[in-house]
């Protein structure tokens, strides 16, 4: 796509929204039979599944902790999930993701419960539109409620970013390409602790602060709806 003229007009964004605007967001929890607990997450254009195996032992055996259970994360993008067909397996942009994602979640988890042990987080992105690694991060934290495994609390995960000047929240892929940063925050709700921050491009220091206020703001509505879909799960569990 050529860069268009504007990102914003009229205050409104090429896809309608005001600056502070979430798109919409659809959680289900436990959609996946064979995992020990899974989610899908759409936001926007972007559909992601997460599903998470374990704990349980650790294979190969050299790699297991005396002391803890390890977090192992995956983050893959399907072939067909992008305009340019991705070639399939790692790459360093996925090898990247995989790292943030389980350093995003593993202050949550309890992992001295499970010495010797592994925990699965595989993270599926089957449409790509720009904020794959939150989407990402928001599933992996309800599959991994789903599935069980102890948890402080969830994690709850934004992009913010500048376009045309103007801070933006949840930002898309043409947002993300031609605008002049992109931020992506993930949150540990209640106790407000920060796991993640990474940016391309840069802030005033005000900027940056009211940036971060957007993706606290946006965080406690997808925390809800993380909520939302385990309660959701649990009740349908609850009826058979
Ligand atoms: O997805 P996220 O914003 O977390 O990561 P990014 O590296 O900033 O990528 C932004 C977007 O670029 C992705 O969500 C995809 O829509 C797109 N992309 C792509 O079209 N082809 C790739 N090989 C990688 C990313």
């Amino acid at each position: 796509m050529e860069k268009p003229e504007k990102l914003i007009v009229d205050g409104k964004r090429l896809d309608g929204r005001a600056p502070d605007e979430l798109r919409p967001l659809k959680i289900e929890a436990g959609v996946l039979k064979r995992a020990d607990g899974s989610a899908y997450v759409e936001l926007g254009a972007n559909k992601v599944l997460a599903a998470v195996y374990g704990p349980r032992e650790m294979h190969p055996r050299h790699e297991q902790q005396p002391d803890i259970a390890v977090l192992r994360c995956r983050y893959a993008m399907a072939p067909f999930s992008v305009e340019e067909r991705k070639r399939p397996g790692p790459d360093r942009r996925s090898v990247e993701i995989s790292k943030v994602t389980r350093e995003a979640i593993e202050p949550v988890l309890f992992l001295e419960l499970y010495p010797r042990s592994v925990i699965d987080v595989f993270i599926e992105v089957l449409q790509a539109d720009a904020g794959t690694r939150t989407a990402g991060i928001n599933a992996a934290a309800v599959a991994l409620a789903d599935a069980g495994v102890p948890m402080r609390d969830l994690v709850s995960a934004v992009a913010v970013g500048k376009v045309d000047g103007t801070i933006v929240l949840d930002l898309t892929k043409e947002e993300d390409q031609w605008g002049t940063t992109d931020m992506p925050v993930a949150i540990v709700p209640r106790k407000k602790m920060i796991t993640l921050l990474q940016m391309d491009g840069h802030f005033t220091g005000a900027e940056f602060k009211q940036a971060l206020d957007l993706a606290f703001n946006a965080c406690e509505r997808i925390y809800e709806a993380q909520r939302q879909a385990l309660r959701e799960r649990y009740a349908i569990k609850q009826g058979g």
